[in-house]
């Protein structure tokens, strides 16, 4: 293979992969699920759902991304040769593509309201009427379809430029800066009047709401948020130098990533309670609620809303748009080392398969509302495929594979670095139980229950 390119440094890994994690899943999917699913309970399960179930995943993506830096279809291949177990390098290719599509789709919506922050501001006082302004954009043709294209060229611009001077300088300015605008964000929310409210929905568990369902939409969102069992983890870490610490990268990830779901819930909950507005309100949380809050609570002063209203969209745009190219590159990658295409004309490739996928999802909104499967909207439909069945399903293959599979020695020489870390190496065997017992088990009652 001609010169691989790696991260700089383990640092910048984990911010990639932090990127990667952070995305639409924390600021937009969280807090309305914390909403929908009874608040600081579902929270306790989504951490716990972390570290037990999402983390072995994710450690055993890495460890096989690290251990062959190829590709998800090259390292099954590697590892496994003769097998099967290449079909789950090609499901990886697969499952990305699909989550791209609907996930541009979002992405645009999001780069429309900055846009409407920017020119327009949001001065409707109302909420109700916020949410239909909401609903006929969705349902709009035109609108939805430009800002898609345009959240997807985008991607392809960052990706197409290469691991080092695309995706890293990337996630190297916009990864900070997103931590300073959800945290502004946050210091403003949480001094509105009224706002305690919200503080105790995010801090006070009630475990009298908690049923199955619950706790299955905890781990899957825990799984949608760390980006697992879709190959994106594995290729990032397949871009990792050989010498570094892949622990640290991913404690590193998980925490990241866990510290700014928490963030974004205590952002956004807060005022949502102190306008008085139902926080089970679904999907549209953020883009039918939030810009009536800050429209209406700028403390009288117009020019705060619009900053507020500015800095919290951008803050969705760079979160859309570092996890995206993590799902581009996982594609890119395979074209460009399986099938020997330049990193252009694979991003171009992905760019059209996806675009074109997606305006169908866009369009399932409004004029194709009415085609439906499996009694869902293509949107609905990919959404749920995708987080129920090819997530939950690959991260249990993940599991299986780095637990079963792989021979003990491998697994321990990737996870301590040959023994040169000490702590890896005391905690080694803890991790080897979870991920050769706890997880699958975990992860494949999850799968199973989704079916229920
Ligand atoms: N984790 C990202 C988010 O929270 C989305 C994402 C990126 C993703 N890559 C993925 C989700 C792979 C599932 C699979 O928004």
């Amino acid at each position: 293979m001609v010169n691989r390119e790696t991260f700089g440094s383990n640092k910048i890994a984990i911010l990639a992969m932090a990127g990667s994690a952070i995305g639409l899943g924390n600021i937009w999917r969280f807090p309305y699920m914390v909403g929908q699913n009874g608040g600081a309970a579902f929270i306790i399960i989504y951490i716990l759902s972390c570290f037990l179930l999402a983390v072995p995943i994710l450690m055993s993506e890495t460890i096989i991304g690290h251990r062959t830096h190829q590709n998800t279809f090259g390292a099954m291949k590697t590892l496994a040769p003769g097998t099967k177990w290449s079909l789950l390098g090609l499901l990886t290719v697969i499952s990305p593509f699909i989550i791209l599509s609907y996930y541009s789709v979002v992405g645009g919506w999001s780069i429309d309201f900055l846009y409407k922050s920017v020119f327009e501001g949001f001065k409707i006082t109302d909420g109700q009427l916020q949410g239909t302004s909401f609903g006929s954009f969705i349902s709009s043709t035109w609108g939805p379809i430009i800002c898609h294209t345009i959240f997807s060229l985008l991607c392809v611009v960052i990706v197409s430029a290469g691991v080092k001077s695309g995706i890293e300088k990337f996630n190297k300015i916009c990864m900070p800066m997103l931590f300073i605008l959800i945290i502004f964000i946050l210091i403003f929310s949480i001094s509105l009047p009224g706002a305690s409210a919200g503080i105790d929905y995010m801090l006070k568990p009630d475990f009298s709401k908690i049923t199955g369902p619950i706790v299955a939409s905890a781990v899957g969102q825990s799984f949608f948020s760390l980006s697992l069992g879709v190959g994106t983890i594995l290729i990032y870490s397949s871009y990792i130098k050989s010498k570094e610490n892949i622990l640290n990268s991913g404690i590193g990830t998980t925490a990241f990533d866990l510290i700014f779901a928490l963030l974004a819930g205590f952002a956004v909950m807060p005022a949502v309670f102190a306008a008085g507005i139902e926080p089970g309100a679904g999907p549209g949380l953020i883009f039918e609620t939030l810009p009536f809050i800050f429209a209406k609570m700028g403390f009288g002063i117009p020019w705060i809303s619009s900053v507020v209203a500015i800095f919290f969209f951008l803050a969705v745009v760079f979160a859309a748009l570092t996890s995206a190219i993590s799902m581009y590159e996982a594609i890119v990658a395979y074209f460009v080392e399986e099938k020997n295409m330049s990193r252009r004309k694979a991003t171009i490739l992905v760019f059209f398969g996806t675009w074109f996928l997606g305006l169908f999802c866009s369009l399932s909104f409004g004029p194709l509302s009415h085609l439906k499967i499996m009694n869902l909207s293509l949107f609905d439909f990919c959404d749920k495929f995708t987080s129920n069945f090819l997530m939950t399903i690959g991260g249990l293959l993940f599991v299986i594979f780095a637990g079963w599979k792989m021979k003990k020695q491998e697994v321990w020489e990737e996870f301590t670095g040959n023994g040169k870390y000490k702590l890896n190496c005391k905690i080694f065997g803890v991790f080897y139980f979870i991920l050769k017992f706890i997880a699958p088990i975990g992860v494949g009652v999850v799968f199973i229950s989704n079916f229920i």
